[in-house]
């Protein structure tokens, strides 16, 4: 048997996820609607990517909008929406001048046809930068997920005129069908707002993950947050359930 790998410590995270909580805590702390902690933590994800980019992580994927955020009201689900449209139809210059490539992973079909359209366009226009992929994670939830690439690998078996039991099921061919299969899994998931849950976020990729959680309200977080927390995963030794 081949040794388990180990991951050098102190290495940058190459791929990491972040659960942005904590934009309605933010507002109603200072009396304001909860729509303007969503508007401030739209800044915070712009300087955590610029962060993310200078600190050297490749691959940043952020939980914008899960499948189980409809549950909001409709007015707080417009607003969502709304003000992701309008930021991937205003902010090429930033995806630019950062050098960010912009990936979706997620139920494309239930988001409004305006999203879909600026989201198409955003992903051709940066698909040729490389600095840093950011997934935007938008009606995205790991059980769904995993649930339509079951679905990709059936129609795929059909297609191919495999047997009636079809072909065998793999690690491989699943992951294959997942919404972003070139994407590494990622190396650490960052939870900020107090909370110390998963929430179906990357449910498949994350069977290895470090977790960091910052009791830090979204909206407040920065550069030295990212660096802080890059920190403390750098100190991690990964096993990868082999041994030392
Ligand atoms: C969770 O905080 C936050 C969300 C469900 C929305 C996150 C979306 C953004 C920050 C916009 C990002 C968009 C792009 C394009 C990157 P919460 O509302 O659950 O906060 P609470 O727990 O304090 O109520």
């Amino acid at each position: 048997m081949g040794a388990t790998p180990v991951a050098p410590a102190g290495a940058v995270p190459t791929h990491v996820g972040i659960i942005m909580d904590g934009n309605g805590r933010w507002a109603t702390a200072r009396n304001l609607p909860r729509t303007n902690g969503h508007q401030e933590g739209l800044e915070a994800a712009k300087r955590i990517v610029r962060a993310a980019a200078d600190l050297g992580c490749r691959y940043l994927s952020l939980y914008a909008f899960s499948t189980e955020n409809w549950n909001r009201t409709p007015d707080e689900v417009k607003f969502l929406m709304g003000l992701v449209g309008r930021h991937l139809r205003k902010e090429l210059p930033f995806y630019t001048e950062v050098g960010v490539r912009i990936v979706h992973s997620g139920d494309t079909a239930r988001l409004p046809k305006s999203v879909q359209t600026q989201l198409a366009g955003v992903m051709e226009d940066t698909a040729g930068f490389n600095r840093i992929t950011v997934n935007l994670a938008l009606n995205y939830g790991g059980r769904d997920e995993i649930v339509r690439a079951v679905g990709r690998v059936i129609e795929g078996d059909a297609a191919s005129g495999a047997t009636p039991c079809g072909s065998p099921v793999t690690e491989e061919r699943l992951r294959g069908a997942l919404d972003l299969p070139e994407l590494p899994d990622p190396d650490l998931i960052i939870r900020t707002g107090g909370e110390r849950r998963l929430s179906n976020f990357l449910l498949w990729q994350c069977a290895y993950a470090e977790l960091y959680f910052s009791d830090k309200l979204w909206p407040d977080w920065d550069h030295d947050d990212l660096r802080e927390a890059f920190a403390d995963y750098a100190c991690r030794t990964r096993n990868f359930g082999g041994v030392r």
